[in-house]
């Protein structure tokens, strides 16, 4: 027991219904201490408004760590608006849900700023800087970065280099299968960089329209569960978090796993299931890390696009140092990051 899962140590959490559209808005500002706490605005379906709570505080904790670990001058937050279950709201209740998520955001006088989400893109970012200052990648004709979806894959790109040299011996990406769970907007360009380099690739999504973006890349259709368990040497979980469980870990076929939805773990307790199995998990924390860092850089930075795109690619450092930290201290690769992670944010004290 450890307790570590529980660490909800967040410094500031608003809940509140918002003004105009009715729905339960958090915000959940997890920590300051290295800079503004950034971290997106996800617009999701939810069963109850408390489970949205549970979320955030669960995402902005994360947060606080990729962004350590990623070596930038913020703290981690999160915005989650809990919809009903069933149908989004129509195009003049989403400009609502926006505004009152700006106006919650302009309420925290700087202390954190969000970006796009599941569930939000750049242009949603620009009419929640109608209210407050504090959107990243609005989109780059609006003054800001950008989509950063496309700088999230070169980053997990980056990560499944480091991940294969590690359990390989050889980052040859032609060499390997991999099964892509998810053909979002991430993992749709995942999927094309990773047919671009000649891997061996199977595909899923639970939306069957997203089917064509698979045979383009000549990957194999698979049903979500067949993808989960595929007989491939790499799983690259790109949808929704909570993946990996201790039910769900048995039946998995894979030797390593590297991708960029956030908590891929149900509970902590998961990575020793992982580590059990002999399958290399990298910490998704580290893997995700492009669009903050692509952002940050173009934005607060002044840094070109491609220079931010050069320090995207730092991933494969960070993850290879980690991955070897956990090597050599025979500890997982989940507590590699998090202890580097909290050595940075309590400078060494932690
Ligand atoms: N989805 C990104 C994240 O939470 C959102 C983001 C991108 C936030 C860029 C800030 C800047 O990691």
């Amino acid at each position: 027991m450890s307790g570590i899962d529980t660490d909800f140590t967040h410094e500031h959490v608003v809940v509140r219904q918002g003004a105009r559209s009715g729905l339960p808005i958090v915000v959940a500002v997890h920590s300051t201490k290295l800079g503004q706490a950034i971290g997106g605005c996800r617009l999701a379906p939810y069963p109850h408004w408390s489970d949205g709570l549970t979320d955030a505080l669960r995402l902005s904790a994360a947060m606080s760590d990729k962004c350590a670990l990623a070596g930038l001058p913020n703290g981690g937050g999160k915005t989650v608006v809990a919809l009903p279950v069933g149908g989004p709201p129509s195009t003049a209740d989403r400009t609502a849900v926006l505004h009152d998520v700006g106006d919650v955001i302009a309420g925290l006088g700087g202390s954190y700023a969000t970006g796009p989400d599941v569930g939000t893109g750049p242009d949603d970012m620009v009419t929640i800087a109608e209210r407050t200052p504090y959107a990243f990648c609005r989109p780059v004709d609006a003054g800001g970065s950008g989509d950063s979806s496309e700088y999230t894959a070169v980053g997990v790109l980056a990560a499944l280099h480091a991940l294969c040299s590690e359990r390989f011996g050889s980052d040859d990406l032609s060499l390997r299968s991999f099964a892509v769970l998810g053909l979002g907007r991430v993992g749709g360009h995942v999927l094309r960089m990773l047919a671009d380099a000649g891997a061996t690739l199977v595909a899923s999504d639970i939306d069957e329209s997203l089917r064509p973006l698979a045979d383009a890349a000549g990957a194999a259709w698979v049903t979500p569960q067949e993808c989960l368990s595929a007989d491939v040497e790499v799983l690259v979980p790109a949808a929704l978090g909570g993946l990996l469980t201790a039910r769900s870990v048995p039946a998995l076929r894979c030797v390593a796993i590297a991708g960029p939805a956030n908590n891929q773990l149900d509970t902590p307790a998961t990575a020793d299931l992982l580590h059990q199995r002999g399958i290399l998990w990298a910490p998704d924390i580290v893997v995700s890390a492009g669009g903050i860092i692509h952002a940050t850089a173009v934005e607060l930075l002044n840094e070109t696009s491609a220079q931010a795109t050069v320090r995207v690619s730092g991933i494969a450092d960070t993850l290879a140092s980690i991955l070897h930290t956990a090597r050599t201290t025979g500890s997982t690769p989940a507590e590699a990051a998090r202890s580097r992670a909290r050595q940075r944010i309590h400078g060494g004290r932690g």
